[in-house]
């Protein structure tokens, strides 16, 4: 009798609960081949609409549709069995009403498979939190910088830098908990304001350019990874240069095509002559 071990993903609970326990290690990803290698390491994996500008070259995210989520998002729940998996809403995906958000997140979540959804805003947003939630949808808010909000904020910049809006940031987040949100993405915002959030908050903060204190930190993979090219974030720690391996790699690939190294068929499928 052969014995199946039951993979086991980290469910949005459990993640809730590592609050005072342990730091929560969460990165991006997009793809499959990606996916399938950080799985392991981590207990978050999101499928940012970072998406738009790290794999499709745009300036900003706002393009990106609920469909190009779903696919990606469908590919990286296919390719992990270990770390939850949470998928941003699109821009224009759910601002409208909550009715507008809860057909995208169950349209996300039907086709892809995840385990959540993340979206953008403040205490307005925190309305339709409540709604997704007493509905079946987990929710992970994100406030400071919220990049869906590049042209208000006249672009990608710090947050809560003033006692008012810092007081505006916290308020923010604590209306999402009250509406049932399981987490709360705190982006680019002074780390006194991280720590206060996170002090402040029953449920997890996870922190990109925030602050140590918070509950967990979320990066862009492509970023830690030397993928960016020169455009890395000044909190991205690069632990690795797989950006240099790959050119190195192609380099080669290209020489040995151009000296007429293929590989044979016959080498290759044992085909006989
Ligand atoms: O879109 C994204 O990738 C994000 C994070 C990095 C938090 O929102």
């Amino acid at each position: 009798m052969s014995v199946h071990r039951q993979a086991k993903r980290i469910s949005v609970p459990q993640l809730m609960a590592y609050k005072g326990e342990r730091k929560i290690a969460a990165l991006t990803s997009y793809s499959a081949p990606f996916a399938r290698l950080l799985d392991e390491a981590l207990d978050m994996i999101l499928i940012g609409d970072s998406t738009a500008m790290v794999a499709y070259g745009l300036p900003d995210t706002l393009s990106f549709t609920v469909e190009q989520m779903a696919a990606h998002a469908a590919a990286v729940v296919r390719s992990t069995e270990h770390a939850c998996i949470i998928a941003d809403m699109p821009f224009g995906s759910y601002q409208q009403s909550p009715q507008q958000a809860f057909a995208s997140a169950a349209h996300i979540l039907a086709a892809s498979g995840a385990d959540g959804v993340k979206l953008e805003g403040g205490v307005t947003m925190a309305e339709t939190t409540r709604f997704l939630v007493e509905r079946g949808i987990p929710v992970l808010a994100h406030v400071g910088l919220m990049p869906q909000y590049v042209n208000t904020m006249g672009g990608f910049k710090a947050q809560g830098m003033t006692d008012e809006s810092a007081e505006r940031i916290l308020q923010d987040a604590i209306a999402h908990q009250h509406a049932g949100a399981f987490g709360v993405v705190l982006e680019g915002v002074a780390e006194a304001l991280g720590r206060r959030i996170t002090e402040t908050l029953d449920i997890p903060t996870i922190g990109i350019g925030a602050s140590p204190a918070c509950d967990g930190q979320i990066l862009v993979t492509e970023d830690i990874l030397g993928l960016s090219g020169d455009r890395i974030p000044k909190f991205a720690r690069q632990f690795a240069d797989i950006g240099s391996q790959i050119r190195l790699a192609v380099e080669q690939y290209a020489n040995e095509v151009r000296d007429g190294e293929f590989p044979r068929l016959e080498n290759c499928f044992g085909v006989k002559k």
